[in-house]
């Protein structure tokens, strides 16, 4: 069932707001009809001089970027204000301050147009953003959820209906890969700068530990390789030849988990759909792995596209447009943002 293709609220259309990090992204999706538009400012460039993301700066180039961004989609999608229906955003988890740029913007907006705001949940957006590409997945899919700060595994039996099946420990598989980066010397974000790194080394010269594998569950635990790969690092030489293959080991020992955990979910589910979301399901090799041993077992791998598994606006006004659909219109302009927020909460219950 596509439940966006059969609402009441057809046709209208909602501007979603993403600044929860170090991203400004702005799109319109319009219910029935699709994405009209969406434009990304990616601040890496910025914070790759400080190794991560200052939070500060991060806020202040949000407030540079998101009303430019905003006219810039409309005039894309040739909208009019007076068009916009409802203005979702990211209301958290993320960096408190660059949250409430997009909440601030969100609010006042809505307010001037006397239409409702909808407080989106940055994972929620994630988890719905295979949605957004072709083929789409059906409900109800086995979601991995894997980004910068989280590492879930999800059932995801409609828009709002999910289970947790198991998650990380500690550190999110992003984390494992940007600080694993760190430690070889690449730049922020260290995904991308490993996985690159990755590809001249050679596979199999140095094992590194997969923590968990085989506990039995479907959490995770990343902290440990960290450590494991600062012993390695210290151990081995410097030479760019050593540097590629432990980040080939890196990248086989996150991916590895990753792969075997998710086949064990959808086992557990019993489903065969899963979907991948989030920054490193950008990876390849998770990509490949991972449609290889679902593949095996009669299963099928969605991935976003790949500019919507990283922060966008899109999946913001997505998953803004589908709840938009769900619920009443409220028009209450008091808002507040949640840094840290479970998405358990806003699990709907029958
Ligand atoms: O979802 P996302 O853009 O931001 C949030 O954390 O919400 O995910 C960012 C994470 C970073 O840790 C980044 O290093 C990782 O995704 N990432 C990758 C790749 N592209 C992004 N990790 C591995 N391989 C990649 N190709
Ligand atoms: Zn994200």
């Amino acid at each position: 069932m596509r439940p966006h293709l059969k609402s009441k609220k057809m046709g209208l259309i909602t501007l979603g707001i993403e600044s929860s990090c170090d991203e400004t992204g702005i799109a319109l999706y319009q219910m029935g009809r699709g994405l009209l538009a969406h434009a990304l400012y990616t601040q890496v460039a910025m914070h790759n001089e400080y190794g991560g993301v200052v939070p500060e700066l991060a806020s202040r180039d949000h407030v540079r970027r998101v009303i430019p961004l905003v006219r810039q989609v409309m005039r894309e999608a040739d909208v009019s204000l007076n068009q916009i229906s409802a203005v979702a955003y990211t209301q958290g988890p993320g960096l408190g301050g660059a949250l409430l740029v997009g909440a601030s913007v969100a609010n006042a907006l809505a307010y001037a147009l006397d239409i409702p705001t909808i407080g989106i949940h940055h994972l929620e957006g994630h988890l719905l953003s295979p949605l957004l590409s072709d083929p789409a997945p059906e409900f109800p899919f086995v979601a991995l959820l894997v980004s910068g700060g989280h590492t879930q595994l999800m059932r995801v039996d409609g828009v709002g209906l999910y289970i947790l099946l198991g998650e990380t420990l500690d550190d999110a598989a992003g984390e494992a890969f940007d600080k694993s980066a760190k430690l070889l010397g690449l730049s922020y974000p260290g995904g991308p700068a490993l996985a690159k790194l990755a590809a001249s080394g050679r596979p199999g010269l140095y094992k590194l530990p997969r923590p968990m594998q085989h506990s039995g569950d479907l959490d995770f635990s990343f902290s440990g390789l960290k450590t494991a790969v600062l012993t390695l690092v210290k151990q081995s030489g410097n030479d760019d030849q050593t540097r590629a293959d432990i980040a080939c080991a890196v990248q086989e020992a996150i991916v590895d988990v990753l792969a075997h955990k998710a086949r064990a979910a959808l086992e557990h589910a019993g489903l065969n759909q899963l979907v991948v979301a989030g920054g490193v399901g950008a990876n390849r090799l998770l990509r490949e792995r991972l449609t290889e041993s679902i593949g095996k077992r009669g299963g099928k791998v969605f991935y976003p596209d790949l500019e919507f598994c990283t922060d966008n606006g899109a999946m913001i006004a997505f998953a803004g447009a589908l709840r938009f659909a769900q619920q009443q219109d409220k028009k209450d302009y008091r808002f507040n943002v949640k840094p840290r927020w479970d998405l358990q909460e806003i699990v709907l219950r029958n």
